[in-house]
């Protein structure tokens, strides 16, 4: 890169927001799976919307690609730049705040950088809630979690995150703004662009700021922590608290006995809240935004019935928001687990909600032909049909070994998804990881139609290079 480029974003960024230094480029250089380490020349970091679109323009100008980042906690490796020293990371720590909260509205209006966490916080102070959760939510940012569309705890109940999304504000790669802010329930004026941006991973242009849908902050919470024999009881145990209430139910999360293992053993602080291991367990969440009496009770005869029908072994409801919280925990330190038990292949799968029980059957087999011995780490949003179904080396194989037959493995999970009418991402997105399997299951057609709207959007390719389209 010329110094020229360099110069010119440093006049227009100042020395707050551009980083050019070896050593301060190196944790926004490399995913946090630490898959892959790119080798961008400069970190932008711009204070606001005006200089984020003026520092596109100057990017876009010198042939620079522009690798948007938030939290950095793809998983797939969506917010990384490449090795070859032409694409500078744009991160958006810096646009924060809080734009507008209306609880009459229901809606929050608020910029890209600004964590999930923190709009969580701000909806609940407000007495609502941000009916989005996931287990990065502390570091995960509101352009990451709408650029990747994230799906989370909550799906279930509340959609992903693109169905929380009123109004967007957005840099294109020319660097104009689209001014999309609209906080309207209604508004059918033409093609959803909305839409186009959200689940797009930075491709199509930079999502600056959002109107968000909140809901009535709940007043009554019930979380059950559930060992069930096998995951037939698992899913017939989901479809029982269905019925009873699908107003309800806000989170059903499933975890096998491996992962749960994992967790206790490599997370400080946890224990498991029933006398016996089990095979597989469940943690199920019920909410009401009335403070109803006996809503723990309608839950307690939920679970016993299931445990009358051989659904479930042994329950426990929390008693406490300590013992919520540390149930969650057991669930949300899955990934992390995992990445302190060492090196894992990752598949985020999902297939009709009924037919999990057949994919959480047929995958480890496949998996056991293809390499004896592999050790099998599933869990996630049985609700949603979503499945994390992540791989460990056998004992005593060497992790660079395992590593290298990632695809073999991912394609022997994808083989059983396929047959079961499923998907290869369901929500971590297809970054750089996965672009590879685009042809094969998004081929003729529809990638056509992604390829029409990378050129119309991004004509020069400035957007996020080398992720989603092959
Ligand atoms: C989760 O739900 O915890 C994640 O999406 C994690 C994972 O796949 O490891
Ligand atoms: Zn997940």
């Amino acid at each position: 890169m010329s110094a020229d480029p360099l110069a010119a974003l440093a006049a227009l960024l100042g020395p707050r927001g551009l980083i050019t230094e070896a050593a301060d480029i190196v944790p926004y250089a490399e995913d946090w799976r630490h898959l892959y380490r790119g080798a961008p020349p400069a970190v932008l970091r711009p204070a606001d919307t005006a200089e984020l679109a003026a520092a596109v323009k100057l990017c876009a100008k010198a042939g620079l690609g522009i690798v948007p980042q938030g939290g950095n906690t793809s998983m797939v490796g969506g917010a990384t730049p490449s090795e070859n020293g032409r694409e500078v990371v744009l991160s958006l720590a810096r646009l924060n705040r809080v734009r507008a909260l209306d609880p009459v509205d229901l809606s929050l209006t608020i910029e890209a950088g600004a964590t999930l966490k923190a709009a969580q916080d701000a909806a609940a102070e407000a007495g609502c809630r941000l009916p989005l959760s996931i287990a990065s939510e502390g570091s995960a940012t509101i352009g990451g979690v709408l650029s990747t569309n994230a799906g989370g705890n909550m799906t279930l109940r509340y959609g992903n995150a693109r169905d929380l999304v009123l109004g967007l504000e957005v840099v294109l790669a020319d660097g104009r703004v689209w001014e999309g802010l609209r906080r309207l329930r209604k508004d059918n004026t033409g093609y959803c662009l909305r839409q186009i941006f959200l689940g797009a991973e930075g491709t199509l242009g930079v999502i600056t700021a959002a109107v968000l849908k909140l809901v009535p902050a709940p007043q009554a919470r019930v979380v059950a922590f559930v060992a069930q024999p096998n995951p037939e009881a698992a899913l017939a145990f989901l479809n029982r608290c269905q019925r009873h209430d699908p107003a309800a139910l806000t989170a059903f999360e499933y975890m096998g006995e491996h992962g749960m293992s994992l967790v206790l053993r490599h997370i400080p602080d946890t224990a498991l809240p029933l006398a016996h291991p089990a095979a597989h367990y469940a943690l199920v969440e019920f909410s009401s935004p009335r403070a109803e009496p006996g809503f723990a009770e309608t839950v307690e005869e939920v679970i016993a019935a299931a445990m009358t029908a051989g659904e479930v072994l042994d329950a426990t409801l929390a008693a406490s928001e300590g013992q919520a919280r540390a149930m969650w925990r057991l669930r949300e330190e899955h990934a992390e687990a995992q990445k302190r038990a060492g090196a894992s292949i990752k598949n985020d799968v999902s297939v009709p909600v009924s037919l999990v029980p057949e994919f959480l059957r047929a995958a480890p087999a496949a998996c056991a032909a293809l390499m004896p011995g592999i050790r099998v780490v599933a869990f996630g949003h049985l609700g949603d049909g979503n499945i994390h179904f992540n791989l460990r080396p056998p004992e005593g194989m060497a992790e660079a070994d395992f590593l290298a037959r990632d695809h073999q493995v991912m394609d022997a999970v994808n083989g059983v998804v396929r047959l079961l009418g499923g998907s290869f991402s369901a929500e971590h997105g297809v970054g750089r990881l996965k672009t590879y399997m685009m042809p094969e299951w998004r081929g003729g057609v529809e990638l056509d139609l992604m390829r029409a709207l990378k050129a119309a959007f991004d004509p020069e390719g400035v957007m996020n290079p080398g992720k989603v389209l092959p």
